[in-house]
């Protein structure tokens, strides 16, 4: 059987969504089961070519990983014979300049979110994508957890009947840092380091949004800082300039309505760290990250609204299950599976740098609705 080797620059490994999710979930996972099957004969073997600036936390990760091709210079990287396509994982104000060295060096390009910090930096790596004739693709993981593709399947099958609104909650408690070590690196709390609630989740809104419910049509957001000072890595405190918590209103094609609370201020009384509520006239569905409930307009309970007495239903235990009707495999390794196939076998692919600049515009209309308190349209965009 051959074997065809592609080789990844893989940069911003050593932070915890390129390592975790995508070099060890993702790219060795497909190394551990004898790499990805072709269409036609043959499996693909991904080759990790680990960039980033520091020479001891690439040999050791390389050394742990019995990885062998690791440099801190991206030219050199870029440069390497293997190297076919360009991985981006860094954090999100290094990104455009180096997805910028990539596609000029004619690599496919496949990159975490936002794609930029501002759109008309997201649209421009599109383009130029487009123009170098190279593959691109940005990562939007949610599309492929086992929650979300139950609620795809359910309104891909009509269980909804008309959607109404949908309502998601999102967030956790991060700690300040001081009294208990913050759970998140501290540059997502500071806007100049390209931190802040909006731009790290409107782009999950978005795609979440239009790839699963309808368009988004319009935006309003209230953003805040609640916690307005915080404590790093080396125990020094900092101010937390960026927002963290977001409560946005989107209007959807369709006229439907959803309401997305993000905050990681809240403290978490849900089943998971994230819910979507979906209400439509025939039945409704709650789903999270791993599972989907749901409630039939048949089976709807008919409260009446009195204070003076206790409860009359218990409507958590009212909903019923989802069945997986299948295996779920990590959603990362599923769409960096798909980009593969897209990039050596002509595989169709959908979630390309276009649709990673959506997720920015939302989040570029969202920090100004939230600066001017106003409603603003999300407009189509092509390149
Ligand atoms: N898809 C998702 O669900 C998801 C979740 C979290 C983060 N992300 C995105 O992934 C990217 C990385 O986030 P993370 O949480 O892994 O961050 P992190 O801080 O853990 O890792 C950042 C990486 O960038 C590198 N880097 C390059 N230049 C740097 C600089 N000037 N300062 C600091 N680090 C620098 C670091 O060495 C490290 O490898 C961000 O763009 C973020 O938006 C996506």
């Amino acid at each position: 059987m051959t074997r065809r080797v592609i080789g990844i620059v893989m940069n911003g490994v050593t932070g915890r969504m390129g390592y975790r999710q995508h070099l060890v979930r993702s790219i060795l996972a497909i190394r551990e089961q004898g790499g990805l099957p072709l269409d036609g004969g043959g499996t693909l073997w991904p080759e990790p070519i680990l960039v980033g600036r520091s020479a001891d936390k690439l040999k050791e990760l390389a050394d742990r990983h019995g990885l062998t091709h690791w440099t801190t210079s991206l030219d050199e990287a870029l440069a390497h014979p293997l190297a076919e396509i360009y991985f981006d994982s860094q954090v999100t104000p290094a990104r455009e300049q180096a997805i910028k060295a990539a596609i000029a060096a004619g690599k496919h390009v496949y990159t975490e979110k936002p794609t930029a910090e501002s759109l008309e930096g997201a649209l421009e790596l599109a383009r130029l994508a487009r123009e170098a004739g190279v593959r691109s693709g940005a990562v939007q993981d949610k599309l492929f957890l086992p929650g979300l593709l139950k609620l795809k399947r359910l309104v891909d099958g009509g269980f909804f009947g008309r959607i109404l609104s949908v309502r998601g909650e999102f967030g956790y408690w991060v700690f300040e840092g001081d009294w208990q070590d913050a759970q998140r690196p501290s540059w997502n709390y500071r806007a100049e380091d390209g931190g802040g609630m909006i731009l790290d989740m409107f782009p999950h809104w978005r795609y979440v949004l239009d790839g699963i419910v309808a368009p988004v049509r319009s935006v309003y957001a209230h953003a805040a800082t609640h916690i307005p000072q915080r404590v790093d890595e080396r125990g020094e405190p900092y101010a937390a300039t960026a927002d963290d918590a977001a409560y946005g209103v989107f209007e959807l094609e369709g006229g439907i309505t959803a309401q997305i609370n993000s905050s990681w201020a809240v403290r978490v009384d849900r089943d998971e760290l994230v819910e979507f509520q979906v209400d439509g006239t025939e039945g409704s569905a709650v789903a999270g990250l791993r599972n989907c409930r749901i409630q039939h307009r048949a089976s709807t309970p008919k409260p009446v609204w009195n204070p003076d007495l206790p409860a009359t239903e218990p409507f958590r235990a009212q909903w019923q299950q989802v069945p997986d009707n299948g295996e779920f495999d990590n959603g990362f390794k599923v769409q960096w599976e798909l980009f593969l196939r897209h990039v050596v076998s002509d595989a169709p692919y959908r979630w390309d740098l276009l649709e990673g600049a959506k997720g920015v515009q939302l989040a570029e209309l969202g920090l100004r609705s939230a600066r001017e308190g106003r409603r603003l349209d999300v407009p189509e965009l092509t390149l």
